[in-house]
């Protein structure tokens, strides 16, 4: 039986996702339909569809009392709205039920093992890691629950930030690794292990930040992958002077090996993705052998400003992604579903770029777009920018410098206002002047991946939907190959 707070969530989307006009909202990028929603939670294949939960306030815009939002799809592309699956209706979460992960159970049960909030007598949160049994629609959660305690981190983990398990089935046992606060003031990744998914041990600490790279280290994810251990975590307070880190909440990717100890060796580090809005990225495993990442599409320092009123949602995913590891590195690229749902094709070849041009039927807000560029043989160039989202008044600019080895993107005309960041610039590898510009445009989004998927860069953009336009330009002389596929879905 639903308790009244579920109850009253799933009335609440009853009655207000009919109202909501599907051209308010992304065509293929999972939001909340209605309210707010940040991390994606449980993302897990169960009945061999994905399920996908979210961090969800359906009452509004803005983040308050956790629920777990529920969404399901075959193709990571087309999704279908499920209701609300958790409210934060018991005495161990009644200040939210906070991001977690989920696994298919060898019974048939689709498992969610989540972080509970409660607050102690000292004011404080308390966060515990809690379990709820279900079958893709109702969950009812563990009655012994939580399962996982403060009396079992080691002597200088927090009870306070102790958040956001990812479960994980190893042979017939589970493993999951949680964020914890440590007394250094910095983050760490905890391990622990089970034999039944109830009863819960401290195997080790994965990895520490040792006051490198920011404090509390939030929603982690461990994997195997193409040979090497992957650990990828969202880091918070993050302080930087670089162009490999944004200051505040950014995402980190550390690439080693586990030790015995299940300790990781960690080989190298990087940011996950260089846009300003991607945050607690969550992987699955798919039927296919596919290791297939979602996050959220927005950054935490931007969210007290809603560009567009009428907007009934904040907070939107991207689009899930393929990864592999590549000499050291996280490569990503769109799923590769997309494919199935291109639209008209235009292509146009060796389009020389100087002056500012537009070309015929290049333009649109839902487009699979595929930009190459190479310096013209008579004459170089020193930078090349990639209008898209174009209006009178509107424009997201993304500018390569070859001789900087940088992608600078400025969505200072996006629709976002002054004050928030909305410039960031990264490095990319260097191909002698040549680079490839893949970008996914959604309405309220643009993904940008460069050279087949080596750096990834997310961007919600919030101008008014016609601003629509695509438009290539450069300081000396370039030369491009333009592919655009519509994405009518
Ligand atoms: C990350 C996070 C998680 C937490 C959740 C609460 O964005 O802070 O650590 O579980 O959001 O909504």
């Amino acid at each position: 039986m639903p308790s009244i707070l579920l109850s009253r969530a799933r009335d609440y989307e009853t009655e207000h996702l009919s109202d909501v006009p599907p051209a308010h909202l992304p065509r293929f990028h999972v939001t909340g339909g209605v309210g707010w929603i940040n991390d994606p939670n449980g993302f897990s294949m169960y009945r061999d569809e994905y399920h996908l939960f979210f961090q969800y306030n359906p009452y509004d815009v803005y983040w308050d009392n956790m629920h777990w939002g529920h969404v399901k799809t075959r193709d990571f592309i087309r999704w279908e709205r499920l209701p609300c699956a958790l409210a934060p209706d018991k005495s161990y979460d009644e200040f939210g039920c906070f991001s977690g992960s989920a696994v298919e159970l060898r019974d048939g049960r689709h498992l969610l093992m989540y972080t509970g909030v409660a607050k102690a007598d000292d004011g404080e949160d308390r966060q515990t890691q809690c379990i709820a049994f279900g079958d893709g629609i109702n969950y009812e959660k563990y009655e012994a629950n939580p399962v996982i305690t403060a009396d079992l981190l080691p002597p200088d983990g927090s009870p306070v930030h102790f958040r956001d398990p990812k479960i994980q089935k190893v042979g017939d046992k589970f493993s999951a690794v949680v964020g914890n606060l440590t007394s250094d003031g910095s983050g760490a990744v905890l391990l622990f292990e089970s034999d039944d998914a109830l009863h819960w041990r401290f195997a080790n600490k994965v990895a520490a930040s040792e006051n490198r790279i920011g404090r509390m280290w939030e929603c982690p994810d461990l994997f195997r992958l193409d040979g090497k251990d992957v650990l990828i975590v969202s880091p918070q307070e993050v302080r930087s002077s670089n162009l490999e880190f944004i200051e505040g909440n950014t995402t980190l990717c550390l690439i080693g090996e586990l030790d015995e100890n299940s300790r990781l060796i960690r080989q190298t580090e990087q940011t996950i993705d260089y846009g300003l809005d991607f945050y607690a990225p969550q992987t699955v495993l798919t039927k296919d052998g596919r290791r297939v990442m979602i996050a959220w599409m927005q950054y935490w320092n931007s969210v007290e400003v809603r560009p567009i009123k009428e907007l009934p949602f904040f907070g939107q995913m991207t689009l899930p992604r393929e990864l592999t590891v590549r000499d050291g590195r996280l490569i990503q690229n769109p799923v590769r579903e997309l494919l199935n749902y291109r639209g008209n094709k235009i292509l146009y070849k060796n389009i020389s770029v100087s002056e500012k041009i537009t070309l015929p039927c290049v333009k649109g807000r839902s487009v699979d777009l595929t930009v190459k560029i190479k310096p013209d043989k008579s004459d170089s160039f020193k930078s090349v920018t990639v209008n898209v989202a174009e209006g009178k008044d509107h424009s997201v600019a993304v500018c390569y410098c070859p001789a900087a080895g940088t992608v600078l993107v400025d969505r200072s005309r996006g629709g976002w206002p002054e004050g928030v960041l909305n410039k960031r610039e990264f490095a990319v590898r260097d191909r002698a002047g040549e680079i490839t510009l893949r970008f996914i445009l959604d309405r309220y989004s643009m993904e940008l991946f460069v050279n087949g998927g080596e750096e990834a860069a997310s961007f919600a953009i919030f101008s008014p939907k016609e601003a629509d336009g695509i438009s290539f330009e450069a300081e000396g002389k370039a030369i491009a190959d333009i592919e655009l596929y519509t994405l009518d879905i």
